[in-house]
């Protein structure tokens, strides 16, 4: 009853603000035909990080986990001319269905995927030394979290935002006995971002089509 309800809300909502995108549709299609899990964000949220990512005006972003590159899509869509995204994703198979729907969407020019695990990509990065990322989206394996918030912080500069996916899961994360390493691997993340004085943070709840959820949202003092 209660997800049928959170379901038909999200439903109207993005039914009324939320602009339809055939490239959007037509990856999420690509992405079920290629049997990849059903985990992307919402299109109400989806749409909620490109109007973060425009507020900011983020001209470079970077992306932590690409799965078909439907946020991806939502991000780019953000960006303005000259801008450009990076994004990180281990599965050679998701990158390349990414790369044909990032591509579908007009946005190849704009978007770069590194193939392979984040934690090797991520250094690589830091060595070509381009500009600092003005916004970051953290969604890949969540054990890995707090290694990618500490990436994210040095991929960034003073008011850079971090966003970061997934850190509710139905209220488990409340539970400090957890041994689920997606759990502990959130709350260490909040544990860090708690004794960490270069950023800001919150974290809000949300329910909807996938279930009780949530984001977390950190804005970098000094990098
Ligand atoms: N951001 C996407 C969803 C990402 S799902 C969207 O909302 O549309 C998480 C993705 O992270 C998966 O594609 C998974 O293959 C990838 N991933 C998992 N572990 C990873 C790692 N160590 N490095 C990079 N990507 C990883
Ligand atoms: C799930 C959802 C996500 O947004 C994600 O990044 C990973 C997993 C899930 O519902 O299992
Ligand atoms: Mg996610």
């Amino acid at each position: 009853m209660t997800q049928e309800l959170w379901t038909a809300v999200d439903r109207y909502f993005t039914d009324l603000l939320v602009p339809p995108d055939p490239a959007l549709d037509a990856a999420l299609e690509a992405s079920a035909a290629a049997g990849l899990p059903a985990i992307a964000v919402a299109p109400n949220q989806g749409e909620f990080l490109r109007l973060l990512a425009q507020l900011h005006g983020a001209r470079d972003i970077l992306e932590i986990g690409t799965l078909g590159g439907y946020s991806t899509i939502w991000l780019g869509r953000a960006l303005p001319p000259g801008g450009r995204l990076v994004t990180l994703e281990v599965d050679p198979r998701h990158a390349a269905l990414a790369r044909g729907n990032i591509a579908r969407a007009g946005l190849a020019d704009q978007v770069e995927i590194l193939v392979g695990r984040a934690m090797d990509t991520l250094p690589q990065l830091a060595d070509e030394r381009h500009d600092p990322f003005d916004m970051i989206f953290i969604d890949a394996d969540k054990p890995s979290y707090p290694d990618y918030f500490s990436w994210a912080l040095r991929l960034s500069r003073p008011g850079s935002v971090i966003v970061v996916d997934n850190v509710v899961r139905h209220g488990a994360v409340i539970d400090e006995a957890s041994d689920d390493p997606l759990v502990r691997g959130v709350r260490r993340l909040g544990e860090m971002i708690a004794a960490e004085p270069r950023v800001s943070a919150t974290a809000l709840q949300t329910v909807g089509t996938k279930g009780h959820d949530g984001f977390l949202l950190a804005r970098v003092i000094s990098a």
